[in-house]
């Protein structure tokens, strides 16, 4: 897990975030021990935005990938100082997302400050009362 942390922290630096300055990098890991990164990209007419946590996901997903056992998480405002970091939390978009691909009990959600400081949490329970595919 401190791993995955380390890879999000690393994803982070390429964030293309001009209009929010907040930057976000998130680790993908595979059941097979892969891990695809991701950063979000922002654009100038504000809803192309991709979020760090989809771009992670398409990237695996094009390239063939299904299943999933965790994801790593970290954002902040740029240039804000280590000990006024917080966990970021993934938007509904991105934990739809997740619930496509993803085990609502299973998958793993974590939130990360640094390496060392980081939150576990499954899908299921940052996305309850799940829509998914089940019920169509
Ligand atoms: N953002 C992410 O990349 N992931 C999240 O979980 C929350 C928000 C991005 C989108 C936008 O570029 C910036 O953070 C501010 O919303």
């Amino acid at each position: 897990m401190k791993e995955l942390v380390k890879k999000a922290l690393e994803a982070q630096k390429f964030s293309y975030s001009p209009y929010s300055n907040f930057q976000v990098g998130a680790a993908l890991l595979t059941k097979t021990g892969k891990i695809y990164t991701g950063c979000n990209i922002e654009n100038a007419a504000y809803t192309p935005t991709n979020c760090a946590e989809r771009t992670a996901f398409f990237k695996a997903i094009s390239e063939g990938e299904k299943d999933f056992e965790a994801i790593a998480i970290v954002g902040n405002p740029k240039d804000s100082k280590e000990n006024e970091r917080e966990y970021c939390a993934p938007c509904g978009v991105c934990r739809q997302v997740m619930a496509e691909f993803c085990k609502l009990k299973g998958f793993k959600v974590i939130l990360g400050k640094s390496e060392d400081d980081y939150k576990v949490y499954t899908l299921e329970e940052i996305l309850p009362l799940a829509f998914t595919k089940d019920v169509l």
